[in-house]
């Protein structure tokens, strides 16, 4: 006996990885599913080894699954995660549909598992950059407290889906040749304008928002306070703030992270071993023999790469770091995995 899962979004860069990581689990299963949209019926993916047929999303899918892992977009996720829930399944959604409910719990295992006995039925998997970014705070914030955040992002392709993908290869090309670059997808499908990502950085990762931060910034702002402040995505007790930029890397997403903590007497060496004890966390720091965290290397591994601790030279207890994830593995399918493992072991997850 084991959990019947479903996997919605199986074809996209998400889905590919969320097969792999349910391949990879410690969870017992009985079952997979692996459910896209009309376009991809019938297409045969490898699970295991063995071919399994891709089949359209519909209500009915979610019959008998007792887990379902959620990443074909918003406007997915809001018509078919209640299907699932009302048929039993707990659904973990990497979309950001359900994030900013206030009774929806937005879980990283390694900070705030115990949200997950709030759920009902629903829980939200964190925006990747977020993911990465508290998963290297929260050793930091037990240790010395923390005050303020100011991160930069460096972020892959990859997050954008494998259409984009295709697009920064098209350019890369196309460039090399010496021929002109055709943009149609980033900095965002939706968007009016489009720019070629190759040889670039965009300042732009989702739509401008009034205040003219992006989305994906005002996420990173939101989505940590509800984290690390106990469920208050407008905690005052952290403050946070972001600038978001995409970079021409395939997959891995870098932050450059400024943070202030409480304790006057944290000093880089406290700061470095309570990371290189952190679960999650692989630290990765000395400059004396050029190691530090690259995209190129993270690519794969569920860890999160901590490197370039250091003081910052004029403001006191004020610290910088910079840090690496995969962010298709723990920024999307492997945290998804992450909660499901979870909350097997706290006894939230039951076979039907
Ligand atoms: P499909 O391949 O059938 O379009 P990515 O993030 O790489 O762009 O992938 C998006 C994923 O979401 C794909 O698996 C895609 O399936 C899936 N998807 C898109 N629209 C729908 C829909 N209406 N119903 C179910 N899955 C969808």
């Amino acid at each position: 006996s084991g959990y019947n899962v479903a996997i919605v979004g199986a074809t996209g860069a998400v889905g590919a990885r969320m097969i792999k990581m349910v391949e990879q689990t410690s969870l017992p299963v009985n079952s997979v599913k692996l459910l896209a949209s009309s376009r991809s019926a019938g297409k045969q993916l490898q699970f295991n080894g063995q071919a399994l047929t891709v089949e359209e999303t519909v209500p009915e899918s979610f019959e008998g699954i007792d887990l379902s892992l959620f990443s074909a977009g918003g406007s997915v996720s809001k018509k078919f995660a209640p299907e699932a829930v009302k048929r039993g399944a707990v659904v973990v959604d990497n979309t950001s549909a359900f994030r900013m409910d206030p009774k929806i719990p937005l879980v990283v295992p390694e900070v705030n598992p115990e949200a997950l006995k709030l759920h009902h039925g629903i829980v939200a998997n964190p925006n990747c950059s977020t993911i990465q970014m508290v998963v290297a705070l929260e050793p930091v914030r037990k240790a010395f407290g923390l005050k303020r955040v100011i991160v930069s992002t460096y972020q892959a392709v990859g997050g954008a889906g494998n259409r984009a993908l295709k697009e920064l290869h098209d350019e890369a090309e196309a460039y090399l040749k010496g021929e002109e670059m055709e943009a149609h997808i980033l900095p965002v499908a939706g968007d009016k304008k489009h720019y070629p990502i190759a040889f670039n950085a965009l300042p732009q990762i989702d739509v401008f928002e009034e205040d003219g931060y992006t989305h994906e910034e005002w996420k990173m702002i939101h989505e940590t306070k509800k984290i690390m402040c106990g469920g208050d995505m407008d905690s005052k007790d952290i403050k946070v703030t972001a600038t978001c930029v995409r970079i021409p890397v395939p997959v891995s997403h870098s932050e450059s992270v400024y943070f202030e903590v409480e304790d006057p007497k944290a000093t880089v060496k406290g700061i470095q071993d309570a990371l290189a004890a952190a679960p999650g966390v692989v630290l990765q720091d000395d400059p004396d023999n050029q190691i530090y965290p690259q995209a190129h290397n993270a690519e794969g591994s569920k860890d999160t790469f901590v490197g370039r601790v250091r003081p910052d030279q004029e403001t006191p207890q004020a610290f910088h770091m910079w840090n690496v994830s995969d962010n298709l593995l723990k920024g999307a399918a492997w945290n998804s995995v992450q909660i499901a493992e979870t909350m097997d072991k706290m006894g939230l997850l039951h076979m039907q």
